[in-house]
């Protein structure tokens, strides 16, 4: 049986307004796998990877990772995991090198552990000759390309990447996605994302969760889910079962 890396039992969050963002939502992260949850604008992606993130305190419910409680050993949580929020900022006065150098000294534990990960982290953002360039003066793709960097160059044990490819032209999302799916690969980093990019998941994830309105709806192996319920592609399968999910909510 592999290591759960990720449990996520029964947890609800509730915002003010009585807003329930996570309505009673379990699932787990095994080890070196990569998991995609996807699901419809509102569903509640963001809020659950906050959570197991240890940015934001469940309401109800327990999660788990590697063993800590995120909520109660919460600077456990924190040394093994690296997290790439949806929409994050970059500090703007530094260069793209300057950045990468200063995240990396919170982890490196010598000089030549430092050279290594900025290294490794220049290769992964493919910007090539801009890392030297104020970030003031990337484009939108390209800051995010230094954010996917900065959050796998630490070689976690979990890596949290909220829409990880979001805003990427095709060849760097293609070049992103192999990098995700090489780590878990060869370094065993365990890998839970969210996208909306249907042709990625399908790629990129051994396993998926849906989820629409807090709520899991269906989850697996994207391959054998889509032999299970005889759609073409994901994009088919996940609409089916938000209509359906949104016509029994209605109904
Ligand atoms: N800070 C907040 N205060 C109140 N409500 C919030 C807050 N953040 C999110 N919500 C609400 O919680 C629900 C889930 O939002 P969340 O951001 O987790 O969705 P998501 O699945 O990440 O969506 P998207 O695909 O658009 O990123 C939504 O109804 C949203 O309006
Ligand atoms: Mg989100």
């Amino acid at each position: 049986m592999s290591n759960v890396v990720v449990l996520v039992d029964d947890l609800v969050k509730v915002y003010p307004g009585n807003i329930v963002a996570v309505n009673h939502l379990s699932f787990k992260v095994y080890e070196g796998e990569v998991y995609g949850l996807i699901g419809p604008n509102g569903a509640g992606k963001t809020t659950t990877l906050r959570i197991i993130a240890t940015l934001l305190k469940p309401t109800s419910g327990k999660v788990i990772v590697a063993g800590y409680d995120v909520v109660k050993e919460a600077e456990k949580v924190r040394k093994l995991i690296s997290y790439l929020p949806e929409e994050a900022g970059a500090y703007k006065n530094l260069t793209g090198l300057e950045y990468l150098e200063f995240i990396a000294g919170f982890y490196a534990e010598n000089k030549r552990e430092l050279e290594d990960m900025v290294e490794e982290a220049i290769r992964i953002s493919g910007l090539g000759d801009k890392i030297y360039e104020k970030i003031s003066t990337y484009s939108k793709g390209m800051k995010r390309r230094l954010l996917v960097a900065r959050t796998l160059m630490v070689k976690p044990k979990l890596a949290i990447l909220d829409e990880p490819t979001s805003g990427l032209d095709v060849v760097h999302a293609v070049h992103v996605r192999n990098i995700i799916k090489n780590y878990a690969r060869s370094y065993g980093v365990t890998v839970l994302l969210s996208s909306h990019n249907m042709l990625e998941v399908e790629y990129l994830c051994d396993r998926i969760g849906i989820i629409h309105k807090g709520v899991l709806r269906l989850e697996g192996d994207p391959k054998k889910l889509l032999h299970e319920y005889n759609a073409s592609n994901l994009e088919e399968l996940f609409s089916k079962l938000v209509e359906e999910h949104a016509q029994e909510t209605y109904s």
